[in-house]
This record gives structure tokens, sequence and C-alpha cells, in this order.
């Protein structure tokens, strides 16, 4: 099979080029989705949403530890668009990231083929569309990645497996937010919660069958807010979060950051009747409240009595949480082998990074930024400029280690890094707001929070052995997070904030893990569907 059949184009072939690289042995599973707009009335009011195949949420993908994903995304909206994959790591293969510096935009009327493997991965995360704003109108399902038949799992087989997408949402349609960010003001307050895409009128509902035990996969797919998650007399064991089996620690609620995902398990072991599911805002001074039902199949009534109240602005009780949460060493991951058997703690780090983000004006605008850089995209993907040798796209180096103490200033930020470099990143927050930051193509040990300073002696403070491995993590206010990440995927990364206003005006970069190596062993070869845009346009992802 040569490069000569790359003319023909089409899903067939790209399959047969996917097979030579990746190996035939791994299965494929198909998903065509339609991307269209829709009134939506989630808080009870006509909006218009963006649906995929008619859904909102968008429906969920169902896979196995490296199934290959071929997803043809058709954009019927009348704007460019793109989804990108929240956890799923796209190894050596950042093109398919979906994010602006790695993919080009699918334009209106157009469609494009992502393939994805989910590698070596298990867990529970989402995907989202990446572009202006749109995720405040939806676009968003569940992702799962099933362990392979023969892997033990820690914990016996649910009953049932549910998707809990939770997050803040507005009344106002994505294009009106875009509009109020584009003129330089913040984001306002919310209007509600909504879980599955629901408010609290014809909210959500979730049926149980009295003694069984259910798996609930909660992402926190919203713009801004943590959110607190609670079942009324039900208690919760966290089994994994975000690709990691943990420690199974039962919780009566549990606080989810927006970009996090948690897994955990319910028994149906109430007296038969309706109650309460709660989502509520953490660290604001007016607190919003959505609920949902867990329905007992044998119900003998409705939800009744108050709604259970939970933490609201208390920052330790989420900082103690947060510490519990830790990894289960002798649960298997991906593979057989106990999650364990890699010695982080062992490992000498590389190199530091310190990021800190920041608000201010820029020209009379609000922007937000990461060690004074408030990123603005090129006119071409950073991954496409750097593949085709574009040059005047970006400079590696475009963003300091540490920060800098200056004003903010816009820059297209991309920090260089070495592929297998084991780098030590803090995150301080000397603000008054709760941070998260999300990394793509990778997961992190969250190795420590506090609050306060940073200082090289809070390294003795680091959990060096069971830390939890994540893809986000939180920041609390005037506080910092410390993560360890092994670098062993090549490619161009985001690293962002998930607090979505946030990110759309320039809190985030792109980690450029990079190797002189052009070996396929390292870093596939561009895709041959992969779209050109930009300076890129007219390039050839094969050599004629
Ligand atoms: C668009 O969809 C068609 C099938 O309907 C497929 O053959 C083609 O490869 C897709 N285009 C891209 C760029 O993925
Ligand atoms: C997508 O949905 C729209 C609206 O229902 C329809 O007009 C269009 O033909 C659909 N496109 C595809 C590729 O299915
Ligand atoms: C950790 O995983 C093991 C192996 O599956 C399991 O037997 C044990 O109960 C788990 N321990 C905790 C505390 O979750
Ligand atoms: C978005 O909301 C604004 C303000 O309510 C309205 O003028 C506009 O027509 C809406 N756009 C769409 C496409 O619904
Ligand atoms: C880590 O560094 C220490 C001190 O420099 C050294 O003694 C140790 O051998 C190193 N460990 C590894 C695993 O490289
Ligand atoms: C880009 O430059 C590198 C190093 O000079 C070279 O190996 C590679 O082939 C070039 N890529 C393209 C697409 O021309």
């Amino acid at each position: 099979m040569g490069f000569n059949v790359a003319a023909r184009g089409g899903v067939a072939v790209v399959l047969l080029f996917l097979i030579a690289i990746t190996g035939a042995e791994d299965p494929y599973r198909f998903f065509n989705w339609n991307v269209t707009y829709g009134d939506i009335y989630p808080l009870g009011v006509r909006q218009r949403g963006i649906l995929i195949n008619g859904q909102f949420p968008g429906p969920d993908i169902h896979s196995v530890t490296n199934d290959n994903l071929i997803i043809n995304v058709f954009n019927s909206l009348d704007e460019p668009f793109l989804l990108s994959w929240n956890g799923v790591q796209n190894r050596k293969n950042s093109f398919e990231d979906g994010v602006e510096g790695t993919t080009c935009p699918i334009p209106k009327g157009k469609n494009f083929t992502y393939i994805l493997q989910v590698k070596d991965q298990i867990g529970s995360f989402y995907y989202f569309p990446s572009l202006a704003f749109h995720k405040a109108a939806g676009g968003f399902g569940g992702i799962r990645i099933l362990s392979r038949p023969r892997i033990p799992v820690p914990f016996p087989d649910p009953a049932g497996d549910y998707t809990v997408l939770i997050g803040d949402w507005y009344k106002s349609n994505h294009t009106t937010l875009k509009t109020h960010l584009d003129r330089g003001k913040k984001l306002p307050f919310p209007d509600g919660i909504l879980i599955n895409g629901r408010g609290t009128k014809g909210g959500a509902s979730f049926n149980v069958e009295q003694g069984k035990t259910y798996r609930l996969r909660i992402s926190n797919v919203g713009l801004q807010h943590s959110l607190n998650f609670r079942i009324q007399n039900h208690k919760m064991k966290l089994v994994e979060v975000e690709g990691t089996h943990t420690l199974q620690t039962t919780y009566s609620s549990l606080d989810v950051h927006v970009g996090q995902s948690y897994s955990v398990l319910v028994t149906a072991d109430q007296s038969p009747r309706d109650y309460y599911i709660v989502v509520s805002t953490r660290f604001t001074s007016k607190v919003l409240t959505t609920t949902g039902v867990l329905h007992y199949s044998n119900s003998a009534g409705s939800v009744t009595g108050p709604i259970p109240g939970g933490p609201t602005i208390q920052v330790d009780w989420s900082l103690n949480q947060a510490r519990s949460i830790r990894t289960n060493l002798t649960a298997s991951g991906p593979r057989p082998n106990p999650q364990g058997s890699y010695h982080y703690g062992l490992v000498n780090t590389t190199r530091t990074i310190i990021l800190q983000s920041s608000a201010g004006q820029v020209n009379g605008k609000q922007r937000y930024a990461i060690n004074s850089v408030s990123y603005v995209a090129p006119d071409t993907p950073l991954k496409l400029a750097d593949y085709f040798n574009i040059s005047g796209v970006f400079r590696p180096g475009s963003i300091s280690n540490k920060p800098t103490g200056g004003g903010i200033y816009l820059d297209t930020s991309v920090m260089q890094a070495d592929y297998r470099a084991f780098v030590e990143i803090v995150f301080l927050n000397k603000e008054n707001i709760i941070q998260s930051y999300h990394l793509d193509g990778y997961s992190f040990f969250v190795v420590g929070m506090d609050g306060g300073e940073w200082t090289p002696a809070s390294r003795n403070s680091y959990n060096l052995r069971d830390a939890v491995s994540r893809c986000t993590t939180q920041v609390y206010p005037y506080s910092w997070t410390a993560i360890y990440v092994a670098l062993d995927n090549v490619g161009m990364w985001n690293l962002r904030s998930e607090f979505w206003a946030r990110q759309y005006l320039g809190q985030q970069f792109y980690l450029r893990v990079y190797t002189t190596s052009n070996s396929i062993r390292d870093e596939y070869p561009i895709p041959k569907n992969t779209r050109l845009c930009g300076r890129a346009n007219g390039r050839h992802t094969r050599p004629l």
C-alpha cells in the first residue's frame, strides 16, 4: 500500500492506512454525526442549541481500550465547527485533537472524519465543541472507555451505567455570550444548572432497581462553576477519576470542578420511592441549585422532604476531599499490572515549570493570561505550521517557564518541551477564583495542593506514592497545585483553563513536545484526510 492512493481519499483509504500503522487487531467503531442548530428549552425558554444527530446533549461514545474511533462529523451550522475530546490522549496524533491550534475548522456545509485511537486508556471523559464559544450551546456528550474483557476491574459489574453531564447554563445563546466577550466584557453569572441538558422542571431522571448498584459517570461540562453533586439519602463510592481506579472511598457529596470527570457507584439501598439528585454551585455567594430524580422501579411515591443541602463556600472541605482522592495501587488500569507498578515518585523531575494565571485589560478589553501571555490564535493551526515548516506562525519559547511579574500582553504562546522529559508543573493561583486546568494528550499525577505560597519546601508535602493520575485539576483561590507529567506523547498539546471565558480570552497555550526523530514510533504521519487551511492551504499531506 503506497502513498499514491491518497488522492482517492475517503474513509476506506484512511482505514487501510491506519491499519498499516496501528495494527489491524484493534476493533473499529464508526460514528456518523450531523451537527445542526435546533430549538432547546433547558431553562423553560426557547434557545438555539447545537445538536448532534438531533440530540442535546449529544450521543455518548462507548468504547473499549485500544478501539479505533472513526467519527465522521458533518457541520450543518452556518459557521466553522470543531469537536475536541477531553481526556482522550490521541497518542502520537495531535492532528486529531480538534482544537484550533491543531486542527483546521470544519467549514459550514462540510465534513471531516476524525480518526482516534483510545490507546491504553480506560475511564470517563467527554467531548465538546472547541471553537467560538459553541460550548455554551451544547454539542457535548459523554465518552466512556471500558476495560478489555480479561482485564480485572476492581468492582463488580454494575447493574447500569449512566452518563451524568452537569454544568452551569445561560438563557442567552452562544452568539450573544461570544459577542459580549469579544467586546471586552466579563461573562455574567449563569442562569441555572443543567443535568443531562435539563433544568429542574421536567428534570433528569435515572431509573434504578432496589438492591442493585449503578455506576454514574459525572462530568462537569459547564463554562465556569465548580458544582457539588449529591443524592438524597444515598452514599456514593468513588471508583474512577479520569482513567484512574481510585481508593474506593464513600462520600455523601462530591465536588466536580469544571472540566472534570468522576465515576461513583450508588446502591439503591433505601425504601422504594423517588429521591432528589442535587447539583449546586460551589464558592458562589448566590447558590444555584438544580435537581433531578433517582427513581426506584418499585417507587411508592415522588420525591419528598427538603432538598438536601451541601457545602457552599467552604474551601477547606473541598481541599480535604481532593486530598482524599488517591490511586488504588493494587487495582489495574488499562493493563493487568497494578497501577502502582510505575513508581512516579522515584523518578527525578528534569524540569520545573511554574504557571501563574492573571486577569486584566489589554487595549481596554478584558483578557486572561498565563505567565503574562494572553494567547491569540494565528491564521494557521500551530501543528500544521510545525509539520509543514511554515515560519512566522509561532515561536517556541514565546511563553516563559516562570511568572514574569509583568503586565498582560498578547502573543501566540508556545512552550517547547523535550520528548521524554519528566516535568513538575506548579500552578499558582493568586486570584480569588477557583481555577481548573486541563492538559490535552496526557494524564498527570496531582502530587500536591495547598493554600498560600508555593516554595521549593512545599515539595516535602507532595504525595509521591498514590496521587491520582488525571487530565484536569483544580487550583483553589490563593493556592497552588503541583503535578508531575511524563512527556511521552509527541505533538502540539493545548494547556488551558477550563473556565471557558478565560480560555476564550487567552488563558491557554500550547506545549510543543518535541523530538528530532522522524520515526513513526514517536509520532504518526499526518493523516491523509487532514483539512488544510491558512498558510497550509495548497500543501500536500503526502509527497507528490
Ligand atoms: C465526508 O463524508 C464522506 C462520506 O459521506 C466520506 O467519504 C469523506 O471521506 C468525508 N470527508 C472527510 C474529509 O472526512
Ligand atoms: C443534517 O441535518 C439537516 C437538518 O435535519 C439536514 O438538512 C441535512 O441533510 C443533514 N445532513 C446530513 C449529512 O445528514
Ligand atoms: C483496590 O483494588 C483491589 C484490587 O482490585 C481491590 O481488591 C480493593 O478492594 C481495592 N481497595 C480499595 C481501598 O479500594
Ligand atoms: C441570540 O440572542 C439574541 C438576543 O436575544 C437574538 O437577537 C438573536 O436572534 C439570537 N440568535 C439566534 C440565532 O437565535
Ligand atoms: C535522582 O537524583 C538523585 C540525586 O541527584 C540520585 O542520587 C538518584 O540516583 C536519582 N534517581 C534516579 C532514579 O535517577
Ligand atoms: C520540515 O523540516 C524538517 C527539518 O528540516 C524536515 O525533516 C521535514 O521533512 C520538513 N517537512 C516538510 C513537510 O517539508
